[in-house]
Formats: structure tokens, C-alpha cells, sequence
């Protein structure tokens, strides 16, 4: 290992709050799907910053854009008018659905709002409703309602008591959906594809039982798209998929590129449940994100992104699967578009991202049975035949 790495895990061993486990690695440099470590090491990045970086590092659109602002304004607040933010709102509502925008900083932030306006419009209505109805297995965040939201039981347990009204019911189970949502139901809140617990594609009947369920009963539909917005899935926001349209909206993870920003998008009929005074963000919607954003979100549109993630990640799916037929750690591939897992026989997905990091390759290991695949959508197909390659060389070593 070379001097300044040791310098930086030195010095995180001593000062950083140790809540992750990190590789050993540390990168300064990055362009396109390559990134760089302290030693002049370079990388094939098919984890984009956990599904953040779509344009891949550094991407010109967005260096000019963030440079630009940030040599003519930065922050003013939420007081006055924020130009490069109204430019998105009206960006992200003309390619998903009529409504308005609120802009936070994180995916967790913005499921937060978005359940609070979910709150805000049952009282409004003189009926305040606390319920809101989850998938088991789902991921929304770390702050606490968003915990409570999360349908992994394990997370929530140190942190007890979570916030009540949370119920969860089974990921495949249309019926049980259905039957939990009533007249006491605030929201529902689901992602398409289950990113953390493993990229765990939500069934159409599912997301057709949520829909119909808060039509029945008055409850929000709250589509969390922070890990399967912007294109990862095939189309802009895996809702599109669906003959489904959401009351709310939730993004963060890829809309700027790695500048942190997020948003929920909140359906005309429900937008004035919040009002001045209800709901706030000191950084949310700021100059430097918004410019990313822009340039982030119109350059994935202009350059076809969505549609090439589903042709590339069809392929790559496809290819996985046939690769690793014979391959008896491999249990089986799945996912859509750019955002794919590789389910194991056993708990070795650690041991897999090392072997493929030691081979220049970043991958995710999800779980600890499976591996995560979250390429940014500028990736070749040749990049990920060689990092596919490259995983199922290390999977065959792992094969007992
Ligand atoms: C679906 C989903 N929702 C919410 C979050 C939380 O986002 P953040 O880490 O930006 O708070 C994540 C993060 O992985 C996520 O995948």
C-alpha cells in the first residue's frame, strides 16, 4: 500500500465515525466509468457511487455547469426565487407527471417530506390519517420516520422505538396489500425494484394493488425512485413501466451526478397540501445542485440513456446468466436495465468485491449473499462484458 493511502485509513481509524466497512481502497481521481487510486491504479466503476453517477465521473455537462454557478452564485437560501431550481422543477414534472416539486438533500429527506405531506393532506381534509402501508424488504432511508418506513426489521431494532403506524406487508402478496390499506391509511410507500435488499423487482399486480387500494380508500401512492430514477431501469422513472402513475414521486441518488440533491414530485390535485411555513430546507433546491441537476437530467434525455440501460442491461443479463450456468455458487441474475444482482448459494459476496477490486473492478456486494451491479449509464457493452468476465472469474474461484 502506498504512503498516502496508509495516511487517509490512518486517519479515518482515528477520526471517522466507523459506520461503514470500507474497501481497501481510496480513490483521487475519476473520468467516465474509470476511476483512479492513490497508487495511479485505475478501475472499471460498475457501481457508479451506489447508483449516483449516471454520467459516469467527471462528466463535462456537469463539471462546466457546477464550475459555472459556482463562480457566479451559490447560495441565497429559499427567501428569493432560485432560477436554475424553478428550470428543474419544470424539467422533472414535463417527463413524468403534472405537479410540483419540492427539492431536499438526500433520498431519506425526501421521503421524509413526501410523508409529510401525505400527513398534512388528511388533516387538511379534517381526517388526519398516521397509517402508512410498506413492502417487506424495502429500503427508504436512515432518519427515523424513513427507518420506520424501511421493511427490514433487523435495521430498525437498535433504534427502537421507531415511529408508529408503519405496517409492512409480504413483497409478492397483492391481496395482503390490498387488505392492509383502509380508511386509516395515510400512504402507501413502495420502490419498482427493491435496490438494497438485493435489487428485488416489485411485481406489476403488486404495484396495481397499491394503486388500487388508494384509489379505494384516499391514501397517497408514494413511488420511491432514489435508486431506480433517471434512467437505471430503462425508462426515465420505472414507474413508466407500469400502466401506474404515482401521487408522489421521491429521487435523490443519480439526478445530479453526485452532487447531493434530491426531490419528491407531488401530483397538482394533492400540491397545495403544503404550505408556506409546513415544510423547509436551508440547502434544498440551492444554485449548485440545481445546475447539476440540469445538466444532469437533460443530458441523460438528450443522449437516450434510459434506452440504452435497458439494451445494455438486457444483454448484460442475458450474458450473466448464460455465463454462470455451470458456475454452482450462482443461485441466479436478476434485475432490469443498469441495475442488476447476482444471487449466491452463500454468504461470500464480501469475498466476491474483493477478488473483482483486486482485478481492477468495483462491483457491490448488496447483501451478503449477493453482488450488485450498478453500472453508470454511459458504460460500453465491451466494459461490461470485461467486467462481467472478470466477476464470473472470481465467482469460479469461490465455487466449492
Ligand atoms: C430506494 C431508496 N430510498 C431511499 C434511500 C436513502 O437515500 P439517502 O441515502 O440519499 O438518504 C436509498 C438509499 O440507498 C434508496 O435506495
Amino acid at each position: 500500500m502506498d504512503e498516502r493511502y496508509r495516511l487517509i485509513e490512518s486517519l479515518d481509524a482515528e477520526y471517522v465515525l466507523q459506520t461503514f466497512n470500507r474497501l481497501p481502497v481510496a480513490f483521487v481521481r475519476g473520468e467516465g466509468t474509470c476511476l483512479w487510486d492513490t497508487a495511479g491504479r485505475e478501475y472499471l466503476d460498475l457501481v457508479s457511487g451506489l447508483g449516483v453517477t449516471v454520467l459516469g465521473h467527471c462528466h463535462p455537462a456537469v463539471t462546466e455547469a457546477v464550475c459555472g454557478q459556482a463562480a457566479r452564485l451559490v447560495h441565497t437560501t429559499n427567501l428569493y426565487y432560485v432560477e436554475p431550481q424553478a428550470r428543474l422543477a419544470r424539467l422533472l414534472v414535463k417527463n413524468s407527471f403534472p405537479g410540483r416539486c419540492f427539492f431536499a438533500n438526500s433520498g431519506a429527506e425526501a421521503n421524509e417530506g413526501a410523508l409529510k405531506l401525505a400527513r398534512k393532506y388528511h388533516y387538511l381534509k379534517g381526517r388526519p390519517r398516521g397509517k402508512v402501508v410498506c413492502l417487506e424488504g424495502a429500503f427508504h432511508g436512515r432518519t427515523l420516520a424513513t427507518l420506520s418506513a424501511t421493511g427490514q426489521p433487523a435495521k430498525r431494532e437498535p433504534f427502537k422505538p421507531v415511529m408508529p403506524g408503519f405496517e409492512h406487508v409480504p413483497l409478492e402478496d397483492p391481496g395482503a396489500l390490498r387488505d392492509a390499506v383502509d380508511d386509516e391509511t395515510a400512504a402507501v410507500m413502495l420502490e419498482l425494484i427493491q435496490g438494497e435488499s438485493g435489487v428485488r423487482p416489485v411485481s406489476a399486480e403488486v404495484v396495481e394493488a397499491a394503486r388500487e387500494a388508494c384509489d379505494r380508500t384516499g391514501a397517497l401512492l408514494i413511488i420511491d425512485e432514489v435508486q431506480t430514477g433517471l434512467g437505471r431501469t430503462g425508462k426515465l422513472f420505472a414507474f413508466q413501466h407500469y400502466g401506474v402513475i404515482p401521487d408522489v414521486m421521491t429521487l435523490a441518488k443519480g439526478i445530479a451526478n453526485g452532487v447531493p440533491t434530491a426531490a419528491f414530485i407531488v401530483a397538482t390535485q394533492y400540491a397545495d397540501a403544503l404550505s408556506p411555513g409546513d415544510h423547509g430546507s436551508t440547502f434544498g433546491g440551492g444554485f449548485l445542485a440545481c445546475s447539476a441537476a440540469l445538466a444532469t437530467v437533460q443530458t441523460v434525455i438528450d443522449d437516450g440513456l434510459p434506452e440504452k440501460a435497458g439494451t445494455l442491461g438486457g444483454m448484460l443479463l442475458e450474458r450473466l446468466r448464460s455465463m454462470t450456468e455451470g458456475v454452482g455458487l450462482v443461485k441466479g441474475v436478476r434485475g432490469r436495465g443498469l441495475m442488476l444482482a447476482v444471487q449466491l448459494e452463500r454468504d461470500v459476496s464480501w469475498q466476491a468485491v474483493k477478488g473483482c477490486l483486486e482485478r481492477g473492478v468495483l462491483v457491490n456486494n448488496v447483501t451478503p449473499d449477493a453482488v450488485r451491479l450498478l453500472p453508470p449509464l454511459i458504460v460500453e457493452e465491451e466494459e461490461l462484458v470485461r467486467g462481467a468476465q472478470v466477476l464470473v472469474d472470481v465467482l469460479e474461484g469461490l465455487d466449492e
